[in-house]
């Protein structure tokens, strides 16, 4: 089967720091993949590769065994990889509903010129996705006045609103109250299982990435050290000692 998303010997320097160090990796339809790492590994700016936010120094990404290593990010959202930011990236003034609004004329390559916004989404598909992730009661609220968890939830619906066939989130639990942590998941996972939308996480807390994950990748220095089974992952040595800072 071919891989959702592959990438060959992937590499990226900032200066002298490698943040991507020769990654061979390939994830395939229907797993749940979290990523886990000390800050500053480099799982970030895989993603930012992997959905064309950053350019490679070298290597190679393909979707679906398409080349789009060249592609820009919208580019990149249309052949159905979407993503989530580590800070939500939210349109503070506006209602839950027009940053769905917005998202979506986004990915349809911008604003016509004679209509408004609202008439040029369909208003329906909206209310779905606010379903999908609860967020529907609170649909004419502004932005603004969201808890920090349902701003992650409208960060990530609005990724989920383009109907992507995977969905990158980027610490989707961060600043968010750890008694809230696993409603938000809940959520979250719920709705890209009903989509039947494949995922990848970075998530720091163990006990989050054992309930959700299929399995783990564990980034040290740029590199993946270890790749398998969450089981498998979380008892490997260097991940122990280096990620989870178990001796
Ligand atoms: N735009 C940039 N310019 C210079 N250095 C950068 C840039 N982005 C990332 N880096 C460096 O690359 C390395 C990897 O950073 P990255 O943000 O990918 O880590 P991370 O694993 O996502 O960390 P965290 O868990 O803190 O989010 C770090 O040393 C970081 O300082
Ligand atoms: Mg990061």
């Amino acid at each position: 089967m071919t891989a959702l998303v592959r990438t060959e010997k992937l590499s990226l320097s900032f200066g002298g720091v490698v943040a991507a160090d020769a990654i061979d990796f390939e994830l395939h339809a229907g797993e749940r993949l979290a990523v886990i790492g000390a800050n500053g590994a480099g799982k970030t700016t895989f993603i930012n590769i992997v959905t064309g936010f950053l350019k490679p120094t070298s290597g190679r990404i393909y979707v679906e065994g398409k080349d789009v290593t060249a592609l820009d990010p919208r580019r990149i959202v249309r052949l159905g990889v979407g993503r989530s930011f580590q800070l939500p990236q939210l349109f503070l003034e506006h209602t839950v509903r027009q940053c769905l609004e917005i998202a979506l004329i986004g990915k349809g390559g911008g604003l016509g010129f004679f209509k408004s916004l609202s008439q040029q989404v369909d208003r329906k598909e909206i209310d779905h996705t606010l379903d999908l992730v609860g967020l529907r009661e609170r649909a004419e609220e502004p932005c603004a006045s969201l808890p920090e968890g349902q701003r992650k939830l409208l960060d990530v619906a609005m990724a989920l609103a383009l109907r992507p066939k995977l969905l990158i989130m980027d610490e989707p639990t961060s600043g968010v109250a750890s008694e809230d942590k696993l409603d938000l998941m809940n959520a979250v996972m719920r709705a890209l299982e009903e989509q039947k939308v494949t995922s990848w996480f970075v998530e720091h807390d163990v006990d989050i990435v054992t309930r959700y994950a299929t399995r783990v990748a564990a980034w040290i220095s740029g590199r993946i050290a270890a790749d398998g089974t969450p089981q498998s992952v979380l008892a490997d040595e260097a991940v122990r000692r280096e990620v989870l800072g178990i001796a």
